[in-house]
């Protein structure tokens, strides 16, 4: 296990996903039935993609949910499925992966009530390979990857299993977001981030659970994964740019 990273307790914090910004407990849906998780999606849809969470429409558009189609998706930390709902709507088949079981059977349940079935559900684990899944075309992950110190394992395991023509798509924590948490430079992209005493600061301004975060920048995904992936675009999506999603495709089959 990377030092100051307990899976474990990361699987406990994040079984509250966030909806619409707020934190979830993802048991919430358990007890109903699927009329009322159908409902449940269509009163929080609005909340999870309407503002001030969707920055005008940027998130969306950044990660092509509304351009995306017939692709084998990945959701890669989906939380309640949202953006797996997003890509089944449009024929891509989903495969949903998280580290909190529970997250994965809301996102299920979500899927299911709007009559989609999850081409397959996936915990991750720690440690190499972190998961196995079928060969996919898009793998999506908003949200997930700045909260494990595993970034470039994760992606070589993506990248393995990911057709040649497909994309990495990722929602990232940036270096403004350090600056915004801590109004201090943050440390140099090949410190840990847990080493620097603004690290906590940091990880509760970004989050009300969870106790990993990182920030990335252009420089610093190409730093960790430059070798065998090539950064194809990168979108700041709010006014202080304090998120950013890039998109990556193989550089090396
Ligand atoms: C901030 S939420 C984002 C959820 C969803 N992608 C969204 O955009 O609403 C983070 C999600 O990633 C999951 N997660 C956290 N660390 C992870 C890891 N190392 N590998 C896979 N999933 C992880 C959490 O359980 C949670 O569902």
């Amino acid at each position: 296990m990377a030092q100051g990273f307990d899976l474990n307790n990361q699987r406990r914090e994040w079984s509250r996903p966030p909806i619409g910004g707020a934190n979830t407990d993802s048991h919430v849906l358990d007890t109903m039935t699927n009329p009322q998780v159908r409902e449940w999606v269509e009163r929080n849809w609005p909340l999870q993609y309407g503002q001030p969470s969707s920055w005008q429409g940027k998130y969306r558009k950044a990660l092509q949910l509304d351009e995306t189609f017939d692709m084998r998706v990945l959701d890669y930390g989906a939380g309640f499925g949202f953006d797996a709902l997003s890509y089944a709507l449009n024929n891509n088949s989903v495969a949903l992966a998280d580290i909190s079981p529970s997250n994965l059977r809301a996102a299920t349940r979500v899927l299911l009530a709007m009559e989609f079935i999850p081409s397959e559900i996936i915990v991750v684990r720690d440690g190499w390979p972190h998961f196995n899944a079928q060969p996919f075309d898009i793998f999506h992950s908003s949200g997930v990857l700045h909260h494990t110190p595993y970034f470039r394992e994760v992606l070589q395991r993506a990248s393995m299993l990911l057709s040649p023509w497909g994309e990495i798509r990722l929602m990232l924590y940036t270096d403004h977001m350090w600056r915004l948490a801590t109004g201090q430079e943050p440390p140099p992209m090949d410190v840990p981030p847990w080493t620097n005493s603004e690290f906590p600061r940091f990880v509760r301004f970004c989050d009300a659970v969870g106790d990993y975060a990182d920030w990335y920048s252009v420089e610093k995904v190409n730093h960790f994964v430059g070798d065998f992936l090539t950064v194809t675009n990168w979108e700041y999506l709010r006014e202080d740019n304090g998120y950013a999603v890039v998109t990556l495709k193989r550089s090396r089959l």
